[in-house]
């Protein structure tokens, strides 16, 4: 349990004089390039979406069914904030009709993902335009992930049906993503019972994922009807004792999120704790390996993990006092990340229908998406890119 957690020391790292500035630079001269590259999708993908990650190369066009299509409507956000062209908000607005046709109809929403779905399209339009029917749309999938929560153990279960042998009880660390949607349901909605169920699962995810090494399972099994906790395993990671390199990502940016909302300093210093042992285990190019506990220089990167790591290490620098011994390095870290995706992962010979960020693995077991571009590392490096550069209000 977090109680007994032992958070790793980190070495200083210091950013060089003009550094800063030089990295700055590199995102602005990139960013050209990645709008062009999100124009040329959105030709491609038209009113359809990317699936999760691409085949050989190119992202498969689907509905908007998957559990990643917000991604897409996120980088369309974002590409609005940072040129003004109307297009990407029109096309943004489009899918929020689209969202809201999902959630009316049920369409593939039983699941936990409905905070990714709904907050990087709803709640974003609604923060960015305060478009009202993206609000109600918001609250409408806030309800049905209600349906999730199990009262007796406190969590919101992943995946299945809720009495599936195999998937009850169980709660996963990307969850700690979803949960800004419920929180937020609470704020524009006013029952609280949202932010209630939000509290109680990151309190057990806390608890119960988390392990003494500062590591994280990937999924987690509560009894449903004791309220008891049982076992940790993975699924995507290398082993059940294993560190999957994006769940941990998941867990320092999911707890840092929760402390916004929360304001429990457990969940600030928990994201460090994560970011610590995350930020030992990297390679000397700093983009992980998909399993934290793999050392071996052969083995396939998760550049997706980087990304959304150094979206939370910025989110940490703004958290953090100025005197806090690591904030700096956790600076340093996520500038030369960034850095380094720009040198060596981005794909700058885009053609439509291609990703933005390369080298990433969605499930390296399964044979899923194992270096390839997949939607949320395009998002993340995205917002990646907006966070260094820009005081950015963020979706989540
Ligand atoms: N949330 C699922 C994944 O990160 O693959």
């Amino acid at each position: 349990m977090s109680e007994t957690i032992n958070k790793e020391m980190i070495a200083p790292q210091r950013l060089r004089d003009g550094e800063r500035l030089a990295i700055s630079q590199k995102i602005r001269d990139a960013m050209p390039g990645i709008l062009a590259a999100v124009d040329r999708n959105s030709g491609y993908f038209g009113l359809r979406f990317p699936d999760a990650a691409c085949k050989e190369g190119v992202y498969p066009v689907i509905d908007n069914q998957e559990w990643t299509t917000s991604f897409w409507t996120g980088q369309l956000w974002l590409a609005w904030e940072w040129s003004g062209k109307q297009a990407y908000r029109e096309l943004a607005e489009a899918h929020v009709r689209s969202f809201g046709e999902r959630i009316a109809t049920r369409d593939h929403t039983d699941h936990h993902d409905l905070g990714f779905l709904y907050s990087l399209s709803c709640i974003a339009a609604n923060k960015l335009t305060g478009n009202r029917e993206a609000k109600y749309i918001a609250l409408q999938a806030a309800e049905v992930l209600m349906e999730r929560y199990h009262e007796k153990c406190g969590i919101i279960q992943a995946w299945g049906a809720l009495d599936n042998p195999e998937q009850q009880g169980r709660m996963i660390i990307d969850c700690n993503m979803n949960l800004p949607l419920l929180y937020q349901a609470s704020l524009i909605g006013g029952d609280n019972r949202y932010a209630r169920a939000a509290e109680s699962h990151i309190e057990q995810a806390r608890r119960y994922i988390v392990r003494q090494d500062g590591s994280t399972f990937h999924t987690y099994f509560m009894d449903v009807n004791t309220g008891e906790a049982r076992f940790g395993n993975t699924h995507q990671g290398f082993s059940d004792d294993s560190c999957w390199s994006r769940g941990q990502a998941w867990g320092v940016y999911g707890f840092l999120l929760n402390y916004l909302y929360t304001g429990d300093a457990r969940l600030l210093e928990l994201s460090q704790t994560l970011a610590n042992y995350f930020i030992n285990r990297l390679p000397e190019d700093l983009i992980c390996y998909w399993d934290l506990a793999l050392t071996d220089p052969r083995s396939e990167r998760d550049s997706s993990a980087s990304a959304i790591l150094a979206c939370a290490l910025l989110e940490l620098v703004k958290q953090l006092p100025v005197t806090h011994p690591d904030r700096e390095t956790y600076e340093a870290v996520a500038l030369r990340t960034i850095e380094k995706m720009l040198d060596g992962y981005l794909n700058k010979t885009h053609k439509a229908g291609e990703g933005l960020l390369e080298h990433s693995v969605y499930h390296f077991k399964g044979n899923v998406g194992v270096d390839e571009c997949c939607a949320w590392g395009d998002y993340y490096l995205m917002e990646a890119l907006t966070r260094a550069v820009s005081t950015w209000n963020s979706y989540w």
